[in-house]
């Protein structure tokens, strides 16, 4: 039944291809790539289909030890190319008869291609191959930085080109495949992927894996740990390490009613359960969309299940990212800034506009902050639409995919009105289902099926997605609640004493975050007086610290043990959308020797994507080996 889906769709991109004069495009076995500057592969000459995966998980040597057995489209050409990062080949196979292969030369971002030539008859070819320690999808955590302490801990994070460096693949957002694994780990532990996933430790460490749905490389996922399952609902459940086990279920009871509401806007949840594995704080992500199973920081698990956006965000992917995908990193707004859009109306649906509106309003100040910033020294970057002359994609996720993919797609909406503007997107998720989709593809059906010549005008099509900066019709939305908050932070900062537990009693994260952000002059006194007032420089609410530690350590601010709580912070958390600004803070004011002396303790914790990040802004070098 899928596999027949899946060719129809496949139809569906040859056609539109051949009208695309924008990308160089060969044909191929029915399914047209387009060409991917962050992968090596060859898909138009041979692309795979299926994966059969044999993994052995090695604690001691942080390496896994794999056999990927590939079977290759339908009239493959003569070679297959596979993206590499640090990857051990040890022997390549076809029908039990080695094949000889090639490396080519190491590209500090890219890897290394590995071309194999495949006899003519052949269907499959299997690699076997080990990972290096410090392959840079993985996370190898040592029992202390795991919350129960007694076993260690593996995450991967594959997004956006590291899937490569823990397994050899097609390493191309536009390549999908289903795969299947057998996972060996060791006694008491469990093993999840984005697949059917098991809900119990087995007895002898192995784990079956099936994904039928055919997905890109970036979305492979697997992490293995001293890990507990809870059901939330009939198709949902948190994984967690014990100690975080009820407090997530609690915290993301709402998952089911996000999945109806999600189901009532744009068409069924096809991938089967839906589950949340919340991990170690060293998470560089807020969340990871693996199908099936949502990767989360446990810094959204605060106890009043006032971050539940980011599982609105997560679950949204299943549609747009997951089901639509970005046919290169090139065209990361049409993953994420759908995204941001879809989670707005999950959370809408399931919160109230008034609540919805705290977060549209913070994202656009996010969008304004950074694009601001970026449009002094960087205004090509600010296009929706990424220039990717060869550089990391990890390095692309800022605002603009995020926040001004939003903005524009709430302008389309405010134009057409929502009943028009649904009915599209509802139809837009099922007819591209299982492709990847271009910016130049969806302009094309946005103006095909949707918009009037003077609606795509009085829109701006071109000026949203090639031009730079914000355009000037962007949408700006304005949340009552973020009212009652500024005329509160007027009082206080006219010498109010802030004592209106009245009303801040009932704020969520969003209320503080923005009365934080909002502080005009933020002086000693003024800081002083609403610690005192609010317990920021304590919160447990990582939200919350990361927007108290700008005004704070900007203006030097040490009071109630402040400097401490930001070491332990920073020590602690390895999520990168907090990292960066607190770093950049310290630097900003003068403070580097600070921000390097608790680098030097926390960098260990770091995962790779969040070390990179952190080393170029510190200017660290870290030492060989
Ligand atoms: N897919 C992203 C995370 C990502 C993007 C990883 C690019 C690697 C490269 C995920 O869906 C995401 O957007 N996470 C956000 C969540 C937030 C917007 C609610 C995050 O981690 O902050
Ligand atoms: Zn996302």
């Amino acid at each position: 039944m899928l596999k027949k889906v899946f060719s129809v769709a496949l139809a569906a991109t040859v056609l539109w291809s051949c009208q695309n004069q924008e990308e160089e495009i060969e044909v191929a076995n029915e399914m047209v790539y387009a060409k991917d500057v962050h992968s090596y592969a060859q898909p138009n000459t041979t692309a795979v289909e299926h994966l059969d995966l044999e993994l052995d998980v090695d604690f001691v040597e942080k390496v896994l030890f794999g056999k990927a057995t590939w079977t290759l489209s339908e009239n493959h050409g003569e070679t297959v190319v596979f993206d590499t990062y640090d990857i051990n080949i040890i022997a390549v196979t076809a029908e039990g008869k080695a094949l000889s292969f090639t490396l080519g030369d190491k590209d500090e971002i890219l890897g290394q291609p590995l071309t194999i030539n495949i006899p003519a008859k052949a269907k499959q070819i299997t690699i076997q191959y080990n990972t290096n320690p410090g392959a840079r999808a993985l996370q190898w955590l040592d029992p202390e930085q795991t919350g129960g302490k007694k076993s260690p801990f593996l995450f991967t994070q594959s997004q956006a080109i590291l899937a490569r460096t823990w397994l050899p693949c097609q390493d191309s957002p536009g390549v999908r495949y289903t795969y299947n694994a057998e996972v060996s780990v060791p006694v008491g532990m469990l093993a999840l992927m984005s697949a059917s996933n098991p809900q119990e430790k087995s007895t002898d460490g192995k784990y079956h894996f099936d994904m039928e749905i055919p997905i890109p490389s970036y979305l492979m996922a697997l992490s293995v740990g001293d890990i507990s399952f809870k059901a939330v609902s009939d198709r949902t459940g948190v994984y967690a390490e014990q100690d975080m086990l009820e407090k997530s279920a609690w915290e993301f009871a709402e998952m089911e009613d996000m999945i109806v509401e999600a189901e009532a806007l744009y068409g069924p949840y096809i991938w089967g359960r839906y589950d949340v594995l919340v991990l170690p704080p060293s998470f560089p992500f807020g969340g990871m969309e693996n199908p099936r199973l949502t990767f989360a920081t446990p810094t959204v698990v605060v106890g009043d299940r006032s971050q539940t956006s980011l599982i609105a965000h997560e679950l949204a992917h299943s549609w747009s990212g997951n089901l639509v995908t970005n046919a290169t990193w090139g065209d990361f707004w049409l993953n994420e800034g759908f995204t941001v859009y879809f989670e707005m109306r999950i959370m809408e649906a399931v919160y109230g506009r008034d609540y919805s509106e705290m977060t549209a309003s913070i994202s656009h100040q996010d969008m304004v902050k950074d694009l601001t910033a970026m449009m002094a020294d960087e205004a090509p970057k600010t296009a929706l639409k990424m220039k990717t002359d060869v550089e990391n994609p990890d390095d692309g996720v800022s605002a603009v995919a995020y926040d001004k993919g939003y903005n524009f797609l709430r302008l389309c909406e405010e134009t057409v009105g929502r009943e028009r503007w649904d009915a599209w997107l509802k139809n837009y998720f099922t007819e591209n289902k299982f492709t990847s989709m271009d910016t130049e593809r969806f302009l094309e059906q946005l103006q095909g099926d949707l918009l009037t010549p003077d609606e795509a005008s009085q829109i701006g099509l071109d000026i949203w997605i090639y031009g730079t900066g914000i355009p000037e019709n962007s949408p700006v939305p304005q949340s009552p609640r973020f009212a009652v908050v500024d005329s509160l932070r007027g009082l206080i900062e006219k010498g109010a004493t802030p004592d209106f537990s009245a009303v801040t009693d009932n704020w969520s994260t969003f209320e503080w975050v923005y009365f934080i952000r909002g502080i005009k002059n933020p002086t000693p006194e003024l800081l002083l007086t609403l610690d005192n007032a609010y317990q920021f420089s304590a919160s447990p609410n990582a939200e919350i610290m990361a927007a108290w530690m700008q005004p704070t350590i900007r203006n030097n601010y040490t009071a109630n043990d402040f400097k401490n709580h930001v070491d332990i912070f920073l020590v602690n958390i390895g999520r990168r959308k907090f990292l960066t600004p607190t770093y950049q803070a310290m630097i900003e004011s003068n403070q580097k020797d600070w921000a390097l002396t608790i680098y030097a303790k926390a960098r260990p914790n770091y995962h790779a994507v969040s070390r990179e990040t952190m080393d170029a802004l510190l200017e660290f070098v870290p030492e060989e080996g």
